[in-house]
């Protein structure tokens, strides 16, 4: 494993395994499948990955505790650096800042957590929080020891991120980047400005959610040779990360050991300054190419689904209605959409209630987007 520097001192893989997207069972987000997981984990930690990244909110809250019991487990406590995220969308008053932060320590089974973040930040939060008491409660969870190192996840555009990096001696941050999203939300103007300042960058949604990740077409194939480039998808959206001396974690969300084994030989292997002219030439049409197809900019990270009362499943019906254009195949496309969205929660049974829309993190306009898609799919 390759390793990047954190304040001089800490040596940080360059990749982390993310808790997100782990494999689970019968299709329920919050039954983490333990056993294929923690065969996950431990191949990570054993080949030098010493970062996890955890949230209150994954997996149905079930991600926090089961990174706990593996690392308790395993005895890996002092052997990776454990990151975790405070809903802030769940701190009504001040105290709940700590109470949240303790619950989330018990989740996880330790006195600390080596990088903290409020999760999810962007204008919505922070233009209406109580700075002065939250900085405060910044303040007492690292002088208290429960926290070592603050930072944030960010969704929102640029002026906000410079908004929020400005406001406060923060030790990392946590933005989206890939090669689709260099001028979306921080993109690479907002790498730039944080590590400017010193300030550690983690990555996530490399491969954009998995879209980045697999040979979708012919059409897509043609640009890999054309440019010969040999490696595959999620390779090189994996190595066109590692090359920026900016980045200092790449967050990967595998959710099957293949290809996680897949992101840890590429993390092993590429470094600042590998990408070659022919691989950059396959990046700027392989944009060219999801730019002309995307119909929905949805990552699939499930933040909408939880409080949806019709239990749509609003990442599957936007799935399927990129992929007819993606994969081009309006056959396998019909087939799917009638088979995984039975009709009571097709998107014509949305009550309209818009909750959907103030969890996205992409800022997507959910119920217009489904009734497109679903007219979309049931016109093939
Ligand atoms: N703070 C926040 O707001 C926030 C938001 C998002 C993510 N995160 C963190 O960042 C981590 C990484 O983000 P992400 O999960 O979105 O990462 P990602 O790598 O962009 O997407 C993960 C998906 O990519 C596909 N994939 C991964 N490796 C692959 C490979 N070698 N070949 C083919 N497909 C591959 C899989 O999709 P398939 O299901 O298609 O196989 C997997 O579920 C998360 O796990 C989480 O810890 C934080």
């Amino acid at each position: 494993m390759k390793y990047r520097i954190f304040k001089n001192e800490t040596k940080i893989s360059q990749m982390g395994l993310g808790f997100m997207r782990l494999p689970v069972i019968d299709g329920d987000n919050a039954r983490i499948d333990e056993e294929k997981a923690e065969e996950m984990a431990l191949y990570a930690y054993e080949n030098g990955v010493n970062y996890f990244d955890s949230a209150y909110a994954y997996h149905g809250h079930m991600s926090e505790k089961f990174v706990g019991k593996i690392v308790q487990k395993n005895n890996l406590r002092d052997k990776v650096y454990l990151a975790t995220k405070m809903p802030v969308w769940l701190a009504k008053a001040p105290e709940d800042y700590d109470r949240l932060l303790d619950e989330q320590l018990a989740n996880l089974q330790t006195d600390y957590v080596d990088f903290y973040l409020l999760h999810s930040l962007g204008a919505g939060f922070w233009n209406n929080v109580e700075k002065q008491e939250l900085f405060a409660f910044m303040e007492r969870a690292k002088r208290d020891g429960r926290v070592k190192n603050i930072g944030f996840s960010f969704h929102d555009n640029i002026p906000v991120f410079k908004q929020i990096i400005d406001a406060y001696t923060w030790d990392f941050c946590q933005i989206q980047l890939n090669y689709m999203d260099e001028n979306y939300q921080a993109g690479i103007e907002g790498l730039k400005y944080a590590a400017d300042k010193g300030i550690f960058v983690v990555i996530m949604e490399p491969l954009k959610g998995g879209r980045l990740g697999t040979m979708l077409s012919n059409t897509m194939q043609a640009v890999f040779d054309k440019n010969d480039v040999a490696l595959k998808p999620a390779a090189l959206a994996m190595k066109y990360l590692f090359d920026k001396s900016e980045v200092g974690c790449v967050l990967t969300g595998a959710s099957t050991l293949e290809q996680l084994k897949e992101n840890v030989a590429t993390a092993k292997t590429c470094d600042v300054g590998d990408l070659t002219d022919n691989e950059k030439q396959a990046i700027q049409e392989l944009e060219a190419f999801y730019n002309a197809r995307t119909k929905v900019p949805c990552t699939g990270c499930l933040y909408c689904i939880d409080d949806c009362p019709q239990r749509i499943p609003i990442n599957i019906v936007f799935s399927l209605y990129n992929g007819r254009y993606m994969y081009e195949n309006d056959t396998m496309a019909k087939i799917q959409y009638y088979a995984h969205v039975s009709e009571a929660r097709r998107p014509d049974q949305c009550l309209d209630c818009g909750i959907c829309e103030e969890r996205c993190p992409q800022g997507i306009a959910i119920r217009e987007k489904l009734k497109e898609a679903q007219a979309d799919l049931e016109s093939i």
